[in-house]
This record gives structure tokens, sequence and C-alpha cells, in this order.
């Protein structure tokens, strides 16, 4: 199974990717993840992509392609999470036969109480909110045990720029996956739990 998950920041896509993983084996894809690495190793490359995620702006699109190009090798079964962020990303992906494209929506309010919220593991993979979802051991990763942090780009400026770079550029994709046929929105305002049996329904 191939699947897209879109949604505006904070909508839930990483939470509910997660789940979707562990249910049907698949491989998961977040440029966001991907790029935030690339910010760790601190490489000419990684400087350049900071600027873009500080600020809440998307990273050029041919850069983005090719990592994900890198990391899909010949995978079968994966949810690409938070992409294609533009018409041009879509478009150079037009060949990969998705199943779903998941549209979580959600109004700007919630999202800025989620991200607000959110804490991640050090190693940036699980996700979880002080008061919606918070962790076993208070300021502990219930998976990996490390330490929980903030996004950096989790201030509420960014946050807020980050929702109209949502709405300008990523609208577009939702458009062209309706116009294909491929789109499935839910109504991501319920809790993690409703919002997951929502799309097992769809999905399965
Ligand atoms: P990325 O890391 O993908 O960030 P984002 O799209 O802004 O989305 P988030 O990861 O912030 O939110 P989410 O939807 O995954 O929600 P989550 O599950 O964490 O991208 C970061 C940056 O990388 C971009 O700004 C851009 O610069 C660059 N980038 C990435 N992709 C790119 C692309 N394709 N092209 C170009 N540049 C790209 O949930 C949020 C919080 O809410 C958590 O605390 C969670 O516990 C909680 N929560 C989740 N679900 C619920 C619920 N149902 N009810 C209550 N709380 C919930
Ligand atoms: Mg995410």
């Amino acid at each position: 199974m191939k699947l897209i998950i879109l949604g505006p920041p904070g909508s839930g896509k990483g939470t509910i990717s997660e789940l979707l993983c562990t249910k049907f084996r698949l491989f998961h894809i977040s440029p966001g993840e991907i790029l935030r690495e690339e910010v760790k190793k601190e490489t000419t490359i990684g400087r350049e992509i900071k600027k873009y995620i500080d600020t809440g702006h998307l990273v050029p699109s041919q850069l983005v392609v090719e990592f994900v190009k890198l990391e899909i090798q010949r995978r079968k079964n994966y949810i690409l999470d938070g992409f294609p962020r533009t018409v041009e990303q879509a478009e150079a992906i037009q060949d990969w036969n998705i199943d779903h494209v998941l549209y979580l929506d959600l109004d700007q309010e919630a999202v800025v109480r989620r991200l607000s919220g959110r804490r991640v593991c050090t190693k940036g993979i699980h996700n979880y909110h002080l008061t919606f979802l918070p962790p076993q051991n208070l300021g502990r990763c219930d998976i990996d045990g490390s330490p929980l942090l903030q996004r950096e780009d989790d201030q509420p400026a960014v946050i807020k720029e980050r929702f109209k770079v949502f709405t300008v550029e990523t609208k577009p994709v939702i458009t062209y996956y309706k116009q294909k046929g491929l789109l499935r929105t839910i109504d991501a305002s319920g809790t993690p739990e409703e919002v997951y049996a929502k799309i097992l329904k769809i999905i399965s």
C-alpha cells in the first residue's frame, strides 16, 4: 500500500503515520525528519536547510524530491508524511501509483493549541502533547526513553508562517489530488483515536 498524508502543521500527520506504519508495516517517509537530520549533521547543505525550516518556509522542491527518492528506493509499502507539498513535487511523483491521499483538515486555532504543547523525542521520531498525548514518564519518550524536547519551529510566529505557507503552497496540491479522485478528506479535530478510526474505515 502506498499512502500520502497531508495537512497543515500540527494536524497529526506524524502521529497518524506512526499508527498506520505499525498496523500495516509501512515504511514512514517524512521529509521534515530527513531534513532535520541533515541540519543536525551541520553540513553546508544542512545549514542552508535550517534557514528555511527556522522561518517556516519550504525547502526547495528539487532537493526534497531527491531526498525522498533516495529514501524510497524500491520500497513497495510506504506512507509519505508531508510530501508532496507543492504541485511541482506532486508532478515529480505522478507515476508512483499512490492508493490514497489522506488530508487531515484542521483550523489554525487547533493547530496552535497542538503545536505549542508538542514535545518530540531526541531522535525526532516520536510525538507527544503535554495535555492531549502525555508520555507515561514526564519528560521521557515511552518508546526510546530519550528526553523530550520542543521543536525549534514550534514558536508562535513560525507556526503562523507555516500555516500561511500551507495555505498558499500546499492547498493547490489538495485540489490536484481531488481532481485525480485520490483525495480522502478527514476532519482531524477529534482525538487521535477518533481520527485514526476514521482513516482505518477509509483504507480497509
Ligand atoms: P514537518 O516536520 O513535516 O512539519 P509540519 O508539516 O509543519 O507538520 P508537523 O510535523 O509540525 O505536524 P504533524 O502534522 O506531523 O502533527 P503531529 O502528529 O506532530 O516539516 C517541517 C519543515 O520541513 C517544513 O516547515 C519545511 O521547512 C520542511 N519540509 C518538510 N516537508 C517538505 C516538503 N515536502 N517540501 C519542502 N519543505 C518541506 O501532532 C502535533 C501535536 O499534536 C503533537 O503534540 C501530537 O501529540 C498532538 N496531536 C496529534 N493528533 C492529535 C489529536 N487528534 N488531538 C490532539 N492532539 C493531537
Ligand atoms: Mg510531523
